[in-house]
């Protein structure tokens, strides 16, 4: 598959990749931070108007490949887990037995998540953790399952990510991956790119009263690596059996790995 040239590669480059912008080692955090503070309380609405409802779908199809067993014990964590739609899925496709954690490194994100678990009263059941995805609070081989929706594209260093996944994991535990990637269909690339470049920054700026956060979302998107490079990536930290389905050709790539 022909990886499009704004993408970063296997080798690296999202560190200071700030949408199209060039951005120094170490900056890209904040800024990140910064559009996730100013997007939290829209970003539930914005998700369904972005993506015309299709981010539900694809979210439980990452669930339902996940297939969490009903059993009490099993450990989750939902990294960059956001205002919790992951982690909810988790735990009713589990019949309220997994115990579920969301980690998040912005309290703007994880105070709407708090409220959302509160008034479906599962906040007893999910426990959510302020931290960085590079640099996880957990001791190693804690979880029996690590996944992160529309997140690693947002954290400067993948590959820190991927390995502390990795370290988290007990042996034979999975790691899911649901993120935006390369769009493979003529048609669609067409009316994905007018939709994402001319389309979405417009709601932004309507809804939720600014055009820039949501030009970051659509251009980070385009400088994560394909489907294929992606995959070696997550087979660089250490992960077996790396699979990936495409969903609305492309548009979403859910990767699939196990620490064997
Ligand atoms: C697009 S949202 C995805 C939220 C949720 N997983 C979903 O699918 O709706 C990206 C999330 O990544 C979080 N994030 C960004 N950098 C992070 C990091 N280094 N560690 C943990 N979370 C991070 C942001 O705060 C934000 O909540």
């Amino acid at each position: 598959m022909k990886q499009s040239a704004e993408r970063t590669t296997a080798r690296g480059g999202m560190e200071t990749a700030y949408g199209y912008r060039e951005v120094a080692e170490g900056e890209k955090q904040g800024l990140v931070d910064e559009v996730f503070t100013r997007v939290a309380r829209r970003y539930d609405l914005m998700n369904d108007l972005m993506s015309g409802g299709l981010h539900r779908l694809w979210k439980d199809a990452m669930v339902t490949w996940l297939n969490p067993p009903r059993r009490p014990g099993w450990k989750a964590l939902d990294v960059a887990g956001g205002t919790g739609d992951i982690a909810f899925r988790i735990l009713d496709a589990s019949g309220g037995n997994a115990d579920v954690t969301v980690l998040d490194i912005n309290p703007s994100m994880l105070a709407v998540g708090r409220e959302r678990a509160a008034r479906r009263r599962v906040d007893d059941r999910i426990t959510f953790v302020e931290a960085n995805a590079e640099e996880l609070p957990f001791e190693d081989t804690t979880f029996d399952a690590y996944t992160i929706a529309f997140g690693i594209r947002n954290v400067p260093h993948i590959d820190q990510a991927l390995a502390e996944a990795w370290r988290v994991l007990r042996p034979g535990g999975r790691f899911l991956c649901l993120e935006f990637s390369e769009v493979d269909m003529p048609f669609v690339d067409r009316v994905y790119d007018a939709w994402s470049f001319g389309a979405i920054p417009r709601i932004g700026a309507v809804v939720a009263g600014s055009a820039e956060p949501y030009r970051y979302l659509v251009e980070s998107i385009r400088r994560f690596p394909n489907q294929e490079n992606f995959a070696a990536l997550i087979r660089r930290a250490g992960f077996d059996r790396v699979t990936w389905r495409n969903y609305s050709g492309g548009i979403a790539a859910l990767h699939s790995a196990w620490k064997l």
